[in-house]
């Protein structure tokens, strides 16, 4: 039997990292965190801060995996690369009241928190955030580094692209394309397809803001 226990570096001391945190001692894993706020900030609610990113990579970490928590998804994939560089292992974790089908596909560096389902054939890529009460129906594909907020449903057959922010509470309907770095605000009834690097909001969603 292998009694070893299992532990977790979480890379950013954020509100997400207390809920990444707490998702993994669920998990049994002993968490400690690494936040450039390191040595001004030491500490995050009982959690010890230990070092910023650059002493987690300068450390060579046995039988440690990491995390990133940082809602920022480009600075996130920015964190996840650096690590992957340096031959860290990226974590997947998965709360235990959340329903993912058999069939379905979660990537290393995904949190899936309390609640959410993602169904048949859904593919979540590296580096996600399905945040809590989320559903990410069958066939949907939600590319890397993106955050599913709270409380948002992708309906059947949906394509996310690579660092996209789907608003809390937002619906997006079925067959839906949201493509890269698009943003759709909070509360959203996507019934169009969005193009890439846009904010949208409103029901029916609609462009307000071109980012590049
Ligand atoms: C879309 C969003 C990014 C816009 O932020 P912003 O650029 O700072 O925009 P502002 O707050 O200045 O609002 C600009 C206008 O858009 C409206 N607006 C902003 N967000 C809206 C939304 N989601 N739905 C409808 N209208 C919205 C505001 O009421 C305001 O209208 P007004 O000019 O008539 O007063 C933000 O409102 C949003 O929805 N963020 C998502 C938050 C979220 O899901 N958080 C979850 C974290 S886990």
């Amino acid at each position: 039997m292998n009694n070893q226990i299992k532990k977790l570096a979480i890379v950013g001391a954020s509100g997400h990292g207390k809920v990444v945190a707490d998702l993994a001692e669920v998990l049994g894993y002993k968490v400690c965190f690494y936040d450039d706020a390191y040595p001004t900030k030491t500490q995050l609610e009982h959690w010890d801060i230990v070092g910023t990113f650059n002493d987690l990579l300068a450390c060579k970490l046995e039988n440690v995996e990491v995390i990133v928590a940082i809602g920022n998804n480009v600075v996130r994939k920015q964190k996840c690369n650096e690590l992957k560089q340096f031959g860290f292992d990226l974590a997947r974790l998965i709360h235990p009241s959340a329903t993912v089908s058999q069939y379905a596909k979660v990537a290393e560096g995904t949190v899936v928190l309390a609640g959410a389902v993602i169904n048949a054939f859904a593919e979540i890529s590296s580096g996600c955030i399905i945040n809590t009460s989320s559903i990410i129906e069958h066939d949907t594909k939600v590319g890397e580094y993106s955050h599913i907020c709270p409380n948002t449903a992708l309906a059947g057959a949906v394509s996310v692209g690579e660092c996209c922010w789907i608003g809390v509470g937002s619906q997006v309907i079925q067959l839906i394309s949201i493509d890269d770095n698009t943003l759709v605000g909070a509360g959203s009834v996507v019934v169009k397809n969005l193009p890439a690097d846009v904010t949208a909001f409103g029901s029916p969603a609609v462009v307000v803001k071109c980012c590049k």
